[in-house]
């Protein structure tokens, strides 16, 4: 049975190849995409959703834009300098028109309407800051029934990347992300950057991405701005593609190696804000501990095959 899925996203190189993996799976039914602001404002994210899914002549998938701004603080930054301008290395306009209208709902009622009408559970793949999923979970409580899994690219166990403390999809709106992990609705996978890292693709990886066919050819063209900043990030010529492992998890479960484990989100306003922090004490003690240990327990992930992660990708992509 393929694996029904929703992807919610901030195009962005990394989700460039997140949507391409998933949309180009024959054993994923990829019911709907939705956009959010993230990397770049919400039109951009919004066209590139809509260019990156005619690039994979998908036609067939309705994308509705959601969030323009976190849930309740004005969003503290974006990541235009990591993914360009555009969010897409400045290559936004070299891709395929978009092949349908944006679809005339709002993100949101989109996913409630996917979700409504399934006939099995659905997963869905969150890979940019959390506010439409959380904006889903307050309004439309009841479809919380028909979601599988929310598999999450986001959060850090140990240091962030927008700050020292926060990955930058919680630390854009760690209310709705907080929301989101600690309300129990839904089984939730979180997959944080300290794995997604170790995922982290090299030049010999990324060429033959380029070599292997045109879908592999234009993803590496949008790949300038975006490994530029991880020859930085990293110390050696590659890139982390986050979203990618995200989705590789939500359309091949068990794909990653998980924790269970509640996670809360450092919501007040200082160093700390935005950090994800996994209570990986044993049961015994979290019950005895002092602090109110969280309801939901969410599956954090913390390790895979690398290499043939890598491999599963690449195949993917071709
Ligand atoms: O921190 C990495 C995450 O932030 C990825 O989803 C990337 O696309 C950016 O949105
Ligand atoms: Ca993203």
């Amino acid at each position: 049975m393929a694996q029904k899925l929703i992807i919610d996203t901030d195009p962005g190189v990394d989700d460039a190849f997140a949507l391409a993996l998933a949309a180009l799976g024959s054993d994923v039914e990829l019911l709907g995409v939705t956009s959010v602001y993230g990397n770049v404002p919400l039109s951009a994210t919004t066209i590139n959703a809509r260019r990156l899914l005619a690039l994979c002549k998908r036609p067939d998938v309705p994308v509705a834009a959601g969030a323009a701004r976190p849930l309740v603080h004005r969003h503290p930054n974006e990541a235009g300098y990591v993914h360009g301008a555009d969010g897409l290395s400045g290559r936004s306009t070299t891709l395929p028109e978009p092949a349908r209208p944006l679809d005339e709902r709002d993100a949101v009622a989109l996913m409630a309407d996917l979700l409504a009408a399934a006939d099995e559970p659905v997963t869905i793949a969150p890979i940019g800051p959390l506010t439409n999923i959380a904006a889903l979970l307050a309004a439309h409580p009841a479809a919380a029934e028909k979601i599988e899994r929310v598999v999450i690219m986001g959060g850090a166990l140990g240091h962030g990347n927008s700050t020292a403390a926060a990955e930058f999809n919680v630390w854009s709106d760690p209310e709705a992300a907080h929301r989101v992990l600690t309300g129990g609705e839904a089984p939730c996978v979180l997959v944080p950057m300290d794995l997604t890292y170790r995922c982290a693709v090299d030049a010999a990886w990324l060429d033959e991405l380029a070599s292997s066919g045109p879908i592999g050819a234009a993803l590496h063209a949008l790949t300038p701005d975006y490994r530029e900043h991880y020859r930085g990030a990293l110390g050696w010529d590659g890139m982390v593609i986050h979203d990618a492992v995200a989705v590789a998890e939500a359309i091949l479960p068990g794909t990653l190696h998980t924790e269970r484990v509640p996670v809360q989100v450092e919501c007040s306003f200082g160093p700390g804000r935005g950090a994800t922090h996994a209570d990986r004490r044993l049961p015994a003690l979290r019950a005895s501990g002092a602090d109110p240990v969280p309801a939901a327990e969410v599956e954090v992930a913390v390790d895979t095959d690398l290499d043939a992660l890598r491999g599963l990708l690449l195949d993917r992509l071709r």
